[in-house]
């Protein structure tokens, strides 16, 4: 089993990687930390409590991060994940309580005691995660990888140039990229493919228990805001949930090592992940960029994740 420190912005692909993160004995998930993005700190932090509560993990420790990002102030998505940040189905309120560390502390505590290197999965923006690596450079060589979504090679979806979790913080993206651990970039290139139609929403919302129930209802709310036909997409793109399909299964995805640079000042351009494809800028890589992914073959093992939850 693989330990990883879930770093998010519940957020409903946020909260469906947290589901398939807690549905297999292949990862350990040590302590789940959010992040401000999709929402405001304090319901990003309610909602992985509530996602926590509904998966009966109330003993894996939850801590909330920064308030806003490193050198900017904070913009959110409620457009996409409605004014909870996690708008559609009934969640349970909060079963227990975040403990009383803010995010950096408890990933440099959970860090530090672990045997084994651990894996980072960010799923929001980096500010945490750039904290963590300035704050403790001795732990470096004990993070394992950073397997986060965010960016593109290709256009962006929240300005032409920028992927949402790169151009909220592009300070600490930049910080995490030049940091010289392995990272995993699962950027809108791979995520949009890996979308769910309406089809396997009835799938999923057929497997009888509470947590299929509750992905069944997120997914309904997330496809709205994909719908537009300006989106060019067939149904909704499940982002996140890309890092850890990545982890347990990296023979559905296609991947390229690249050097990416994080675009801190452009006029139109800020928040671009810049990806050195055909090797122009001279650099080594500094990431892994997935790029194609399998669909079905993706719908199937949340299917099957899913199904794990049954009693
Ligand atoms: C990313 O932004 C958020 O809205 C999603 O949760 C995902 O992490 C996609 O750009
Ligand atoms: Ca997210």
């Amino acid at each position: 089993s693989r330990p990883i420190i879930c770093d998010c912005d519940p957020g409903h692909d946020d909260a469906i990687s947290l589901i398939l993160a807690f549905s297999t004995k292949a990862l350990d998930v040590l302590a789940v930390t959010t992040s401000a993005g999709n929402q405001t700190p304090d319901k990003t932090l309610n909602n992985a409590l509530r996602i926590l509560t509904l998966l009966e993990q109330y003993d894996v420790p939850v801590a909330g991060g920064a308030l806003k990002p490193l050198a900017r102030e904070l913009i959110i998505a409620d457009n996409v994940h409605g004014e909870s940040g996690l708008d559609g189905p009934k969640l349970p309120d909060p079963g227990f309580a975040p403990v009383e560390l803010n995010a950096v502390e408890l990933m440099a505590q959970k860090i530090r005691a672990s045997e084994v290197p651990v894996i980072l999965n960010p799923t929001g923006p980096l500010t945490n995660i750039a904290l963590l690596l300035a704050s403790h450079p001795e732990l470096h060589a004990k993070i394992d990888s950073i397997v986060l979504m965010g960016g593109a090679a290709a256009a962006g979806n929240w300005t032409p140039a920028a992927e949402f979790n790169i151009f909220v913080d592009p300070e600490s993206a930049d910080m995490v990229f030049k940091s010289g651990i392995p990272i995993v970039m699962c950027g809108l290139d791979v995520t949009h493919q890996a979308y769910i139609v309406q089809q396997d929403i009835e799938r999923i919302r057929a497997i009888d228990n509470p947590v299929a129930q509750c992905v069944a209802g997120l997914l309904d709310f997330f496809m709205i805001y994909h719908q537009d036909p300006k989106w060019g997409l067939k149904g909704a793109p499940l982002h996140d949930p890309c890092t850890i399909a990545w982890l347990l299964k990296p023979e559905l995805f296609t991947a390229q090592d690249a050097w990416v640079g994080i675009e801190t000042k452009g006029e139109y351009t800020q928040g671009m992940t810049v990806v050195d494809r055909y090797q122009l800028s001279g650099n080594k890589p500094n990431a892994k960029v997935l790029f194609d992914v399998d669909r079905d073959g993706f719908v199937d093992l949340i299917v099957d994740c899913l199904q794990a939850y049954n009693k």
